[in-house]
């Protein structure tokens, strides 16, 4: 990887004739808010709204159709083995995975991301990822190269705290179990104007149970197919509805293939023409675009800015909102 950086970025520096804004206000959206973070010295910043559970209702066992057991809220959402209703629909998972540390420094990687890895838009898409970048990003994370631009962003930052407790031999057998399973679409993406009113709950968009619709405007909204299957079930089968605004695919595509004219670069170049990935270079097609979008601009920003994350500036430097959306809406939808 090393060796490659500088006649690529060689090469790529001639690409950046034209100079374009960039993107000059942070999409909430990709980060699970609808309104800026306060003021230095201004009222509290605004929570990523209301929280999971809480709830005094008994906690009944609950069922899922074609699964063996029955489960508790609180077996769902343990924090140190969350339970799993399909185990035979993934390999078997390493100790890392599935518990996390007995000690209570490491979460089991399971809660966020799923035992099957396709996680959810206010974290990451962790499956089909090559070893060595899974085991390079998380070395980033531990070395504080890896950041959220929203400090808000809690479970960003409890990422960090993962990897700095982490050994080299819990990161290697995450990246095994991850990486060998094959990535598998997750999340639909559907162009529209008009989408269901939501509500964010820790990061996550749902949409309002009482079916009222308001316009998309430049957003994407990423929300479950089904609220209850992932708010209160954590279905694994059940999966996200991207809703992007008309027209935005088509632009991407332009953007995505040839690089828009010198506005970036052309991604196939190093995520491979289908975007699947090459060697170390993470393959990026089909996964969640608010996901995709956080990374982008957190790469504008700096706030992501590892030594492989230098490959990426030239590409992100220019663009703009639209730009991160056109592009985000045209990768998700690839197969
Ligand atoms: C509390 C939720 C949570 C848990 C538990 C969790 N993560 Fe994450 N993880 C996140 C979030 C949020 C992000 C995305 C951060 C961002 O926005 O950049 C992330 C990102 C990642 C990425 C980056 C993926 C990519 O494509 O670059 C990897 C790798 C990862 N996590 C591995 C792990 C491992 C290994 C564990 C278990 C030790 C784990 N995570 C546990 C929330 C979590
Ligand atoms: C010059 C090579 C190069 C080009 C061209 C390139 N990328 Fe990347 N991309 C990388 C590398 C290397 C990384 C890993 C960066 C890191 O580890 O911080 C990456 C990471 C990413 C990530 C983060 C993935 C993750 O799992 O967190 C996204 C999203 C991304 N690229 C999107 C794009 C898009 C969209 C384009 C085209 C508009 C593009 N890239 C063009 C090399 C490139």
């Amino acid at each position: 990887m090393r060796r490659v950086i500088p006649w690529l970025m060689a090469g790529l520096m001639c690409a950046l004739a034209t100079v374009l804004t960039a993107a000059d206000a942070m999409p909430l959206w990709a980060y699970g808010y609808s309104a800026p973070p306060a003021p230095p010295g201004g009222p509290a910043p605004a929570a990523g709204g209301t929280g999971r559970g809480g709830s005094p209702a008994p906690d009944v066992p609950k069922t899922l159709t074609g699964a063996p057991m029955s489960f508790t809220r609180a077996q769902l959402f343990n924090l140190y083995g969350p339970a799993d209703w399909f185990p035979n629909d993934h390999p078997p998972m390493p100790e890392i995975v599935a518990k996390g540390r007995q000690d209570g420094r490491i979460f089991a990687c399971s809660l966020c991301h799923r035992a099957h890895g396709k996680g959810q838009p206010e974290n990451a898409p962790v499956s089909g990822l090559p070893v060595s970048y899974f085991i390079q990003t998380m070395t980033d994370f531990k070395n504080g190269v890896r950041k959220s631009s929203d400090a808000r962003k809690v479970n960003a930052g409890l990422m960090t705290g993962f990897a700095k407790a982490m050994t080299d031999a819990e990161i290697r057998a995450a990246a095994d179990y991850f990486g060998a399973i094959k990535w598998t679409p997750w999340v639909t993406v559907r162009e529209t104007n008009v989408v269901p009113k939501t509500h964010i709950a820790n990061n996550l968009f749902l949409a309002n149970e009482d079916g009222e619709k308001e316009p998309l405007g430049r957003r994407i909204i990423e929300v479950p197919e089904n609220n209850e299957a992932v708010e209160t079930l954590r279905d694994p089968r059940s999966g996200f509805i991207a809703y992007v605004p008309t027209g935005s695919i088509k632009k991407g595509e332009g953007l995505v293939t040839t690089g828009g004219g010198g506005r970036t670069i052309a991604c196939g170049l190093c995520h491979g023409p289908d975007l699947k990935g090459v060697g170390p270079v993470p393959p990026i097609a089909g996964r969640s675009p608010s996901y995709l979008v956080r990374q982008l601009y957190d790469m504008q920003t700096g706030a992501r800015n590892a030594e492989w994350t230098q490959l990426m500036k030239p590409v992100v430097s220019k663009l703009s909102d639209d730009d991160f959306i056109n592009i985000a809406a045209y990768v998700a939808s690839r197969p």
